[in-house]
């Protein structure tokens, strides 16, 4: 590919297959080129210079320059002169006809700004703050002057410097910030390699302010850092021969907090990166054989390489912020990745990164942070007391840092983040891919009213529970509690939640309702880019990234037809078009009281809705029921054990035969019913109005939506107490320190497990053998709370098995409901609305009563070792409230 140019393609006296299929790449390249350009109206900046010539004249000029300009000077010049030689002939035109080709830089500018806009509202503002941008191969000054749409840049950054190796090219650049009045911007022709920020009076404690460099101040050491915040290279580290050494250059020229912005080609394999964990995430990254041969071939020519190493080496050199692997699919699907990366050696209070690793690793697990209180003493006391303390007790993000130290690689993505929600897991393991990338909970099924009836959280809870879609997780972090740990082994679900949180900590109220209410906002890629990333971890972003048509869609339907809940409400939509009653819900919603609602029920929708033909030909299919509602095989089983032995099909004279089709018949109708007799759907019932919708409205909500949720959970640190974790429940609990929470919100999970006996049980109990994973988690959860924490669990089945694992293992099991079964008085006891969803038959919560030998240690085993304390002064402080 000859548009980037640069370097010279040797002359061949023979057409090789290479050059061939280049030459018919060409010809494709050109002709999408040719009509992108002609079609396009021009966006984004102007050229450097006024005189912006024509479309054809640029086209012709694009095309002598790159298929058929001989490259005479670079045996002469060097680098230098074998990018003049491209560039001299075609600088004038250079911008308007990259416009297609060099794709994503407007999205890594305003993943940029949006990393800087962050760090400067921290810093107060950004006060008087000196703030300076080096753009690397900054070519035509066309970066520059888009950041524009990002933030005032005359004002923003004091200093700007667009280091360029082509002569040609830099002349352009200064037209273009002399047209602007950008006296801020310095253009330095230069080899990047070689350029340093003291040349220019921005070095470190102002070493050196003259232009001219003493040669043996290259003898000098680089330092750990420098003093730009940002730094750019956009299409230019592909250019760059001595990568290693451009990109070695970058620490030393990065402020301590600084960041960096690269966008590029790339063309890699997943034999390449499949085992590193340090990269952030690796959705799309993978070129298939024929594109990489093809492409890298391709921009050979030029001399443009896309050989896996320069991004492993970026990747290695530094640590990973955000990635995003993207195609340009307006030239034949280029593949390129925006890549945001800061220091690999994280910059805290006292530079040690073990020092951040113990921080997150206390955050994950709840034992006490514990910094030095003899701060020479500094890190070696840290270390010895975290070991003392609780040595077994180690996160997996612990275990996955110290692993990656050892081997002198960067820390997972995760440390690197502005926020420590999410805790680091293991994507590549096959108990996530099995979710396929998809959430199956696009909403929650739990009635957040109930459950804050029943819990009561304080400023002194720790919570553990479930994330599913995450809005109960944010109806509990409005109560305030000291921490919560949400918990889900679907990574895509926490990805909804980790979306949820970031919204709430960058966007106002109306652009949040658009996005959780009505499930769209045709926005939503440019705020994902230029508000939510910087709050949002590697792996969620590329998620929202690559699933951003959901929300943007004109055509779509939203959020709430996403996941696999999206098949019930399709289900729910089919049935209504079959028997004709859309027009009857349409009525229901619209149904001012509880007793019109009712009468369009049972006079419209239940006959269609809950006829057996329904239940026995879709609904109860187990596909079905895992697919669209989540039910699991045991959970199924559940529901038929109880329909078996239910007076419906055992009593005098039985209304039900004990098949699957009845079993579930019963449950819906058991569900339902209560429902439609006691909750009003149009104004207080949002799980079923979401389900007959598609959507949340101003009136008819969860609570985590209302305008006073949003100013509550919008605060600055409002979410700091949370910890959100891919991994199974009885995983993360087996790291939580002993005796530390308060509460866990299990949800029906606890279904899942295959069933014990009583028997079993109790011969399980007395031998503390641990054959179950009911049991073995129901132990976990007695160590985990403290005396008096609660379990709180819903269960398909109206008193299920399990009661028994948590009587036997230091629990007192309390009901909190039962909506029984069977209509009333009718051989049943049913027709009970226990909570707004209804879903489940009973709802219980069980308290410790008893620890389990060997005994829960007390809390404040911690605080005792001597010459340390938790609070640690100011530093200590300010790690405590993370
Ligand atoms: C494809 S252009 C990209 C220009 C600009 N960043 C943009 O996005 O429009 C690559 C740039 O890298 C520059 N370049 C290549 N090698 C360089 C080096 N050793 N030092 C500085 N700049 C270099 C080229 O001159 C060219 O301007």
């Amino acid at each position: 590919m000859a548009s980037l140019g640069g370097n010279i393609a040797p002359s061949e006296s023979v057409i090789s297959p290479q050059v061939f299929v280049s030459g018919l790449a060409g010809v494709v390249f050109f002709t999408l080129g040719f009509y992108q350009l002609s079609t396009k109206p021009s966006q984004g900046p102007q050229d450097g210079g006024n005189d912006e010539p024509g479309i054809i004249k640029s086209i012709l000029l694009f095309c002598y320059s790159c298929f058929l300009k001989p490259h005479s000077r670079a045996a002469r010049g060097g680098q230098q002169g074998a990018l003049e030689s491209f560039y001299a002939g075609q600088a004038g035109v250079y911008d308007a006809t990259r416009k297609t080709l060099l794709k994503g830089r407007e999205d890594m500018l305003a993943l940029a700004a949006a990393q800087l806009r962050l760090k400067a509202e921290k810093e107060d503002a950004g006060a008087g703050k000196k703030r300076i941008w080096v753009d690397v191969g900054g070519g035509t000054g066309w970066n520059i002057e888009a950041m524009s749409e990002f933030v005032n840049v005359p004002e923003f950054f004091s200093s700007v410097y667009l280091v360029d190796l082509s002569p040609s090219l830099c002349e352009v650049a200064r037209r273009r910030f002399a047209r602007l009045g950008w006296t801020n911007v310095q253009v330095i022709c230069e080899d990047a390699r070689k350029f340093r920020l003291e040349d220019y009076g921005n070095g470190l404690s102002g070493r050196r302010k003259s232009s001219t460099r003493s040669p043996t101040s290259y003898f000098e050491p680089r330092p750990d850092h420098g003093g730009a915040d940002l730094i750019t290279m956009s299409y230019s580290l592909s250019m760059i021969p001595d990568y290693y050494s451009v990109v070695d250059s970058l620490s030393s020229l990065l402020a301590p907090h600084g960041v960096i912005g690269v966008v590029d080609f790339y063309a890699q394999s997943k034999v390449d990166f499949s085992f590193r964990n340090h990269t952030g995430g690796l959705v799309g990254r993978h070129v298939n054989y024929l594109a990489r041969t093809f492409w890298r071939a391709w921009f050979d020519l030029d001399r443009v390489s896309l050989e896996p190493g320069r991004r492993d080496y970026l990747e290695y050199r530094l640590g990973t912020v955000l990635t995003a692997n993207l195609r340009n699919k307006a030239l034949g699907s280029i593949p390129y990745y925006i890549w945001l990366g800061c220091h690999k050696k994280p910059f805290s209070s006292s530079s040690l990164p073990h020092e951040i690793i113990e921080r997150i690793d206390a955050l994950a697990t709840e034992s006490p942070y514990l910094v030095p209180s003899n701060k020479p003493k500094g890190p070696d006391a840290l270390t010895r007391a975290v070991e003392r303390t609780a040595p077994e007790l180690r996160s997996k993000a612990f275990d996955a840092a110290v692993g990656n130290l050892s081997a002198n690689l960067p820390l997972p993505s995760f440390f690197y983040q502005n926020h420590h929600w999410r805790i680091y897991y293991d994507d590549q393991l096959e108990k996530h891919t099995q979710f396929n990338d998809e959430y199956i909970y696009a909403f929650t099924w739990e009635d957040s009213k109930v459950d804050a009836s029943l819990l009561k959280l304080g400023a002194d809870d720790v919570v553990l529970a479930i994330t599913s879609a995450g809005d109960n997780i944010l109806s509990y972090a409005m109560q305030s509690p000291a921490r919560i740990h949400a918990i889900d082994l679907n990574p895509s679900q926490n990805h909804l939640l980790e979306l949820k949180v970031a919204s709430f900590a960058a966007l106002p109220y109306e652009d949040f309702w658009k996005i959780f209410g009505e499930g769209k906002h045709l926005e939503f890629r440019s705020l994902l880019l230029s508000k939510l990333s910087p709050h949002l971890s590697s792996r969620a972003f590329q998620y929202w990234l690559d699933n951003a048509a959901i929300f943007t869609n004109p055509r779509g339907r939203g959020l709430y037809d996403t996941g696999g809940s999206k098949h019930a409400i399709r289900v729910f939509r089919w049935v209504s078009r079959l028997f004709g009653c859309r027009k009857a819900v349409d009525e229901l919603l619209a149904a001012e009281t509880l007793a019109e609602q009712r009468q369009i029920w049972h006079s419209k929708i239940r006959p269609a809705l809950l006829s057996p033909l329904v239940s026995s030909l879709v609904v109860s299919s187990e596909a079905f029921l895992w697919a669209a509602l989540g039910v699991p095989k045991n959970q199924l089983a559940m529901i038929e054990a109880d329909h078996a032995a239910s007076r419906a099909v055992t009593g005098p004279t039985p209304t039900a035969t004990n098949t699957r089709s009845h079993a579930i018949w019963r449950y819906m109708v058991d569900t339902l019913d209560p429902v439609i007799e006691t909750t009003h759907i149009a104004t207080d019932n949002p799980y079923y109005h979401v389900c007959l919708t598609g959507a949340f409205s101003p009136r008819c909500h969860p609570d985590y939506l209302s305008r006073e949720a949003h100013a509550i959970l919008s605060k600055p640190g409002a979410l700091d107490g949370l910890r959100i974790h891919t991994d199974e429940i009885d995983e993360v609990i087996a790291r939580i320190a002993p005796g530390t929470l308060t509460v866990a919100i299990v949800m029906d999970s606890m279904d899942w497990f295959p069933p014990t006996t009583p028997t079993t049980t109790e011969k399980n109990t007395k031998n503390n053998s641990n054959p179950n994973p009911a049991t073995a988690q129901v132990r976990k959860l007695n160590r985990a709370l403290r005396m008096g924490g609660r379990v709180l669990l819903r269960s398909a089945a109206r008193k299920p098995w399990y009661l028994r694992e948590f009587e036997a293992h230091g629990f007192a099991t309390r009901c909190a409901g039962d909506r029984g079964s069977g209509q009333a008085g009718n051989g049943g006891d049913g027709g009970k609305c226990i909570d707004r969803v209804n879903m489940y038959a009973s709802c219980w919560v069980c308290e410790k009563v008893a620890n389990l030998p060997p005994p829960t240690p007390g809390l404040g085993a911690a605080e005792e070792h001597a010459g340390l304390s938790l609070e640690g002064g100011d530093e200590g402080a300010d790690l405590l409230r993370l």
